[in-house]
């Protein structure tokens, strides 16, 4: 297993481009399925999830071909509609394939999903929707099984923004006869990059960023090339690590707009920030103070950016209140924290993080995705080394992290048993 090693107390400094995002990626390769075609995905990033998705969309009997940061998927060849409950396990969001392959084939059969260990994160408001949609559903022995001759549009009401399950019924209802519309649909900037994709396919999609999303089916789609939005997640979590190092980092490549509930939290919390067209700076020249955040759908606070943001609050001047809505058990990072001298006390949803004037070097494990960025960040500014474990987790989503933070003043070495 490999794991970063960290020498901390170094200010970064310079200049860091944004990969293309992840969560939209992932959507936007599934949706591929619908098109009984070719399609190209320009600025697609390097990641263990998007090898994960290459893997299912192989199984399922396309052709994806990587060239450079575009891929070209070629679903022609899919004949297959279940996916194996191996590639459930290694990535939740092969979930996404349920919407398409139901839209596509009419049925779809799958595992319920693994993915990073954040909560129980079930799957019944997908279900619901492809129901509301038609579609039959049975469950038996932890698969999922949906069958529908043609879906049919209905009128849907999430009972919470949920982006996987906005996602999946959006795809559901690109082929299906009549119209469909989400209500309390997650208005995240993924969702309008894949009504973007679809509508590129030539699906009749309107409304994604709102809150209502409707969908009008089509007979069939075709070929198209589409660019994905970069990533907001790594770039907050770039933010945040010029801000953790006292440094002065400018993050290029990105949409500031995606950005503005990290970037206000991170003024409130004293940084000095400078938002320009495709890009961000962000420098410290104060001492930075304690401030509070909940984690919200969008636009909220991204619960995405809750533990590398925990990781900065550590070392803030007083007390900050983080508190999680999102997701249950999503402070895996908390105990790993506290092992580098973090002072926070959970209650419930709720973090109460006293900010302590330096962190010492650790052996640290990351227990998903995000908890492991968190730790990263904490290595970067702790008082000498600290080795963060599993950092497996950290390349489902990262692409060339460590390299990236060393071009700009970081020491981290990737060391493979
Ligand atoms: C997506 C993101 C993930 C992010 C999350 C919230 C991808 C690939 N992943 O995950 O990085 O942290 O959004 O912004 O885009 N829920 C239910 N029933 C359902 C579906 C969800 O109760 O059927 C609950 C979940 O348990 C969770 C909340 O809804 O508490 C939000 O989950 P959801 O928005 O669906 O997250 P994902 O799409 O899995």
């Amino acid at each position: 297993m490999p794991r970063l090693v960290i020498e901390g107390g170094r200010c970064l400094r310079g200049t860091i481009g944004v990969s293309g995002a992840k969560n939209a990626a992932l959507p936007i390769l599934a949706a591929c399925i619908l098109n009984a075609g070719v399609c190209r995905i320009e600025r697609v990033p390097r990641l263990r999830d998007v090898e994960v998705m290459q893997d299912l969309l192989v199984h399922l009997g396309a052709s994806v071909v990587r060239d450079g940061q575009s891929m070209v998927v070629d679903t022609r060849g899919v004949e297959s509609w279940e996916v194996p409950e191996e590639l459930m396990r290694r990535m939740r969001a092969s979930n996404l394939a349920l919407g398409p392959l139901l839209g596509r084939f009419g049925r779809a059969r799958m595992a319920y999903p693994g993915g990073c260990n954040i909560g129980a994160r079930p799957m019944d408001l997908h279900l619901k929707g492809l129901q509301a949609m038609g579609a039959r559903i049975t469950e038996r022995a932890g698969y999922i099984t949906a069958e529908a001759h043609r879906l049919t549009g209905a009128d849907i009401h999430l009972d919470l923004p949920s982006v996987g399950a906005t996602e999946n019924l959006m795809m559901a209802a690109v082929l299906a006869w009549g119209t469909t519309v989400i209500r309390n649909a997650a208005r995240e900037p993924e969702i309008v990059d894949l009504q973007n994709f679809l509508n590129r396919l030539g699906a009749r999609i309107r409304g994604a960023g709102t809150s209502v999303v409707k969908i009008e089916g089509v007979s069939g789609l075709s070929d198209a090339t589409h660019a994905v939005i970069p990533d907001r997640i790594e770039a907050g979590t770039h933010l945040v690590a010029a801000a953790i190092t006292g440094g002065d980092l400018t993050v290029t490549g990105c949409i500031p707009e995606h950005l503005e509930a990290v970037l206000a939290k991170l003024r409130e919390a004293g940084m000095e920030v400078a938002v320009y067209d495709d890009a961000v700076r962000v420098w410290a020249p104060r001492k930075l103070r304690a401030v509070d955040l909940k984690t919200m759908p969008y636009p909220g606070f991204p619960t995405d950016m809750q533990a590398p943001f925990m990781a900065l609050l550590t070392l803030a001047e007083g007390t900050s209140v983080v508190t999680e809505t999102v997701f249950e058990n999503r402070y895996k990072h908390v105990p790993e924290l506290r092992r580098m001298g973090a002072d926070i006390k959970l209650e419930g949803q709720t973090a109460i993080v006293r900010g302590v004037p330096r962190l010492s070097g650790a052996c640290v494990e990351a227990s998903d995705l995000r908890a492991g960025a968190a730790l990263v960040l904490a290595g970067l500014a702790a008082e000498n080394t600290t080795v963060v474990e599993n950092v497996h987790f950290i390349d489902r989503g990262y692409e060339y992290l460590e390299e990236k933070y060393n071009a700009c003043g970081a020491r981290i070495k990737r060391l493979t048993d």
